[in-house]
């Protein structure tokens, strides 16, 4: 697999390799490793993507089923944006990372290969960008019916650590113009804007959500816009 550019220090210590189950990930910073295989295509995947009643499902839908194009400004390791695709949307899914994108397009590519995920797959379009250059550089005229925001979350207190794909990025990447990025979507979604929070969070800013979807850590707080509001 060719290796993206490396930049930083932490992404020095990135290597990444094509395996038999997915994409391999490995960091080390001398001292400590951390690893693990990203693949949409497995069957703990295959359950998760099935799974009924889905908060995240619920928040970036409506009862008329006029939800059809999810733009994600905050992709990660996709898994939000494949779970919203594979329920139909058409997702468009922004990263700013170019480790995380790159990972992100292998798997994609990957998956391609298994025709009962194809659609899915053909249903998403990924992008290496920072999320609020695309929204100030489209056309305003450009809109989405729901725009979704998984920012990474504030450090936990208790000493439990993350699953080791979290781990790595929050080594890795970082929230960039979270809030500017949340209003300017505001602007550009016409029926809702989702964003994904801690359960006992505060919401993002001041602004109180007209809906919230609760799981057991996490809660999906949903802002409606114009369309969403008639
Ligand atoms: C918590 S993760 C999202 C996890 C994702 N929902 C999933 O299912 O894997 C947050 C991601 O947002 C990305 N991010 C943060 N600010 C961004 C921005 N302004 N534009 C694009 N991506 C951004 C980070 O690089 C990180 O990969």
């Amino acid at each position: 697999m060719t290796q993206p550019k490396q930049n930083s220090p932490v992404e020095a210590g990135i290597k990444i390799s094509s395996l038999n189950d997915g994409v391999g990930i490995e960091w080390c910073d001398g001292r400590n490793t951390l690893q693990f295989t990203h693949s949409y295509d497995h069957p703990g995947f295959y359950r998760r993507i099935n799974a009924t009643g889905q908060s995240i499902i619920k928040a970036c839908s409506n009862k008329q089923r006029s939800i059809h194009s999810v733009l994600d400004l905050t992709g990660g390791w996709g898994i939000d944006s494949f779970i919203l695709a594979h329920s139909g949307k058409q997702v468009t899914m922004l990263e700013q990372s170019h480790i995380v994108h790159s990972v992100i397009a292998q798997s994609l590519k990957n998956a391609l290969k298994n025709s009962s995920l194809s659609d899915t797959v053909n249903r998403i379009k990924l992008q290496n960008i920072n999320s609020l250059d695309y929204l100030s550089s489209t056309d305003s005229s450009t809109r989405y019916d729901c725009i979704y925001l998984d920012p990474m979350f504030p450090a936990h207190k208790s000493t439990a650590k993350p699953a080791k794909d979290m781990q790595l990025l929050q080594k890795l990447t970082e929230n960039v113009d979270i809030e500017a990025c949340f209003e300017l979507a505001l602007t550009r979604a016409t029926n809702r804007v989702v964003v994904k929070r801690p359960l006992k969070s505060t919401p993002m800013t001041v602004r109180q959500p007209d809906l919230i979807y609760r799981e057991k850590t996490v809660r999906f707080d949903v802002y409606l816009t114009a369309d969403g509001r008639i």
